[in-house]
């Protein structure tokens, strides 16, 4: 009887409390705001103002993300760079026999485009542009192919490219894929001078000198807008200790493809693939969370191939990029990545 009394007597005072409670709130505020100096109030506004700010960028970077891998689709890229002449559109693709090279080769050819491939072997060429046709006529597609033999470590300079660009002057180019690579890779001090200028010629002066010199041609058709993808890395977007030779080709290539993408924006798509890990015949280990297939890497890239600057194709290769960058210093970068490969470089000696 009694408990049941002060039961109640204790839900009335907490009713009658409660009531208070604004009266409280607003006495407090009062308070506080007659006795926060101005100088605080000043910081809190600022330090609000950039946290609003980052809200803004955090929530307009993850919608991106979300759009770019799960909402936008597949694109037609044949309809936007073909020609309005009944003639046959080409993909010129650097190291187009390959890993990457080779698997953009198909995506495009199931497309519709004829395929142009340049690298260095000439009977390895002639048998990846047979499958290159045969994938293409699975897919309803009868196409036409041609090829120049050419070793880009080999090519110093821009008349070359020039000299290239001219043997292939009857083709209608509306796309172009640099790719071919194969930088040195190690401690920067343990690279030999050929190493070192064999990575710069090929993979910094080739993507250069190749789309300075296609650049008119891609410019002047008179049909629809053209397409240039430069097949970057990961790795050329910080300082890659242990991959330095590649990282700073890499940077470049990134740069060109950044600055182009604006420059040209009225004419031409540009876009930087910043791919991350892919199995091919360079990557030779077996595929993981991170590491994927060609045919993945290549169909995020395409995915994104005239929207967007900078790609790093799938959600994974993405989001693995953004976690080093945000969470990593450069110190500690350099400190996982200059361990990472001593262990894999002087393993394999
Ligand atoms: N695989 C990865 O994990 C990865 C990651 C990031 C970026 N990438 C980049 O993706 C691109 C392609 O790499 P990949 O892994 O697909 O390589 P890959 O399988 O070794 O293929 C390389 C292609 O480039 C050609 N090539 C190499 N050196 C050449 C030269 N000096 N002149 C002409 N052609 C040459 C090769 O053809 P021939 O040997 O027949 O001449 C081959 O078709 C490279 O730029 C690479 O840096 C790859």
């Amino acid at each position: 009887m009694n408990s049941n009394k002060v039961k109640v007597n204790k839900i009335q005072l907490y009713q009658t409390n409660l009531d208070k409670i604004p009266i409280y709130l607003t006495r407090k505020l009062t308070m506080n705001s007659e006795t926060i100096p101005l100088s605080a109030v000043i910081i809190l506004s600022i330090l609000s103002f950039f946290g609003a700010i980052k809200v803004l960028n955090v929530t307009y970077r993850l919608i991106g993300f979300f759009y770019r891998h799960f909402i936008r689709g597949n694109q037609n890229l044949y309809a936007r760079y073909a020609g309005t002449q009944q003639a046959a559109t080409w993909a010129v693709i650097t190291g187009g026999t390959d890993g990457i090279g080779l698997q953009f080769a198909k995506d495009l050819a199931c497309q519709g485009f004829s395929i142009c491939i340049l690298a260095r072997n000439e009977t390895k060429i002639i048998s990846k542009l047979a499958e290159i046709k045969d994938v293409a006529s699975k897919a309803g597609h009868v196409i036409q192919t041609a090829y120049e033999v050419v070793d880009f470590s080999k090519q110093y300079h821009i008349e070359d490219y020039a000299a290239i660009v001219q043997r292939l002057s009857s083709l209608d180019v509306g796309f172009l894929i640099c790719n071919a690579g194969a930088a040195a890779v190690g401690d920067f001090t343990n690279l030999t001078n050929e190493q070192v200028e064999r990575t710069l010629v090929a993979d910094a002066l080739q993507y250069v000198y190749l789309i300075k010199a296609m650049l008119p041609r891609l410019l002047l058709r008179e049909s629809q807008r053209s397409g240039l993808l430069i097949v970057g890395s990961g790795l050329g977007s910080f300082p890659c200790c242990g991959w330095l030779a590649l990282s700073i080709v890499k940077s470049l290539q990134s740069f060109l493809g950044q600055g182009l993408n604006y420059e040209l924006r009225h004419k031409v798509d540009v876009t930087s693939f910043e791919c991350g890990e892919v199995v091919t015949q360079t990557n030779n280990n077996p595929p993981n969370f991170f590491r994927c297939m060609p045919d993945v890497a290549t169909k995020a890239a395409l995915r994104d191939m005239g929207k967007d600057a900078v790609t790093c194709g799938t959600w994974r290769q993405e989001f693995r990029m953004w976690s080093r960058k945000t969470f990593m210093t450069i110190n500690i970068q350099n400190k996982v990545f200059y361990d990472l490969s001593r262990d894999m470089f002087e393993n394999k000696k």
